[in-house]
């Protein structure tokens, strides 16, 4: 006989015939939970192959949410029957965009946002503060059935589920919140999505581990996966996209969280500048975020170790690539730093994902060795290899422009760099020489 109940993984999505304490495949403990096994009827209709060249292609235009900096991250706006995931930790502002976002699209259709987490009440409340319409409609329910119902009833162009953990459909047996829940609800959304041509957003929350509650599995459902993250304290909010069938990956959308709701930040690139004078420990370099440049200053602190292993600490950058870095120094440029605590932090806690972040991190921790600050207005692009060689990194002009549209005019930079009328290139082949030309000039 075959058998009814499977075990799944929480946070994975990895099935199991028995119970087991730890996920073999994803490591988490106690993420474990027995799902019966639902099989689909099969459907009677058989499919038929069709040529690639005869699928009839229907117009997939881009449909605009008002908001640039979203549409920027699904790559041009929603596509018909796009789904979309929303992830975010508590009270980052995933509501309050997605109002924000049902505001605009009721100009273009039927929008239908349905709450399994807050009352009528409180979202008009939200509604009002945010100045916004009231042409969206509200439904406050937590049955998957009950709100397709009501979206195909209202015939609603737009879909907006928040969140996917309190949604609830009979056909699963488990409870609301748990990984068949989940699993089932957001199927069924996606199928009527696909079926309807609606474009739809689940919100789904996010564990302290910044991973997604609910099963990995969510995210093979959906079209896009967005994810907020950012600084509660700074009123700064960055959207990604984790993954995206319709577009590029590697766009960032930039809010600032405001009294008026998140307010896009269409010219960000300053914005993780303090404009202060150069103290010693300090350095501004340029990364790309898809297409577009952004400046970033990073900060450094070195001081004396009370243990034998020093501590190392860094905020938007990978602990090993700053150890790296940290050795890369010492060894190639002679500086004295393994028995120095250091700390390392980007502006707005910008996560440096780009190696052209690597000479100005370079400059920045030899600045704060030699507690000197670095001369104004210069900035540093480049990656920094294992041999402390400095090579170029991609789009290169465009960081420059980048750094001489806001002011900087001495930039450090790889050998062989085109120059450019204005800005005066410091040109370097390794780390030494980057230090030795710009904390110790005049120095041989
Ligand atoms: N009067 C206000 N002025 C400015 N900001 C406010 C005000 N009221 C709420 N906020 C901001 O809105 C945020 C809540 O946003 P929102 O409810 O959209 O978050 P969320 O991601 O949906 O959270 P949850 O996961 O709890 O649903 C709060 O963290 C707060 O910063
Ligand atoms: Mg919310």
């Amino acid at each position: 006989m075959k058998q009814k109940t499977v075990f799944v993984c929480g946070e994975c999505g990895y099935e199991t015939p028995r119970w087991m304490g730890k996920c073999p495949q994803c490591g988490s403990w106690n993420t474990i939970v027995e799902e019966e096994r639902v099989s689909l009827p099969r459907s009677a209709a058989v499919s038929r192959a069709v040529r690639l060249g005869d699928v009839t292609l229907q117009e997939q235009s881009r449909i605009s949410t008002g908001i640039g900096e979203l549409d920027r991250v699904l790559g041009g706006g929603l596509t018909s029957g796009m789904t979309v995931l929303m992830g975010g930790s508590p009270g980052i502002g995933k509501s309050t965009l997605l109002l924000q976002c049902a505001h605009h699209l009721c100009a273009k259709g039927t929008v239908l946002y349905a709450s399994g987490e807050e009352s009528r009440h409180q979202i008009r409340l939200r509604a009002d503060r945010l100045g916004l319409g009231e042409g969206v409609l509200l439904l406050c329910e937590n049955a998957v059935e009950a709100v397709l119902e009501e979206a195909r009833s209202k015939k609603a162009d737009f879909l907006i589920i928040d969140s996917i953990q309190t949604m609830f459909t009979e056909d699963a047996p488990s409870a609301p919140g748990s990984v068949t829940q989940i699993r089932s609800s957001a199927a069924k959304f996606t199928r009527f999505a696909k079926e309807t041509g609606t474009p739809l957003f689940l919100v789904g929350h996010v564990t302290k581990e910044g991973a997604l509650a609910g099963p990995k599995v969510l995210e093979h459902i959906v079209d896009t996966v967005l994810y907020f993250e950012g600084d509660r304290q700074e009123g700064l909010r960055l959207l990604r996209s984790e993954k995206n069938r319709f577009g590029s990956t590697n766009e960032l959308g930039v809010f600032e969280m405001t009294d008026k709701g998140m307010a896009p930040v269409p010219d960000p690139s300053g914005l993780f500048l303090s404009g202060k004078k150069p103290a010693p420990g300090c350095a501004v370099g340029c990364i790309m975020e898809g297409s577009r440049p952004l400046l970033t200053e990073i900060q450094s602190l070195l001081c004396p170790s009370a243990y034998a292993s020093p501590r190392r600490t860094a905020l938007g950058m990978d602990v090993s690539r700053f150890n790296m870095l940290l050795a890369v120094l010492e060894r190639r440029a002679g500086l004295k730093l393994s028995d120095k605590d250091g700390y390392l932090s980007t502006s707005g806690n910008l996560r440096l994902q780009d190696r052209g972040a690597d000479l100005a991190a370079v400059l920045c921790l030899a600045s704060a060795s030699c507690d000197t600050p670095l001369p104004p207005m210069t900035a540093a692009i480049g990656e920094v290899g294992l041999t402390g060689d400095v090579r170029p990194v991609g789009q290169m002009a465009a960081r420059l422009k980048e750094c001489q549209r806001l002011g900087y005019t001495t930039l450090v930079v790889p050998q062989g760099v085109k120059p450019v009328p204005g800005l005066r290139l410091i040109p370097v082949n390794n780390v030494l020489e980057a230090v030795s030309l710009v904390l110790y000039p005049g120095e041989k």
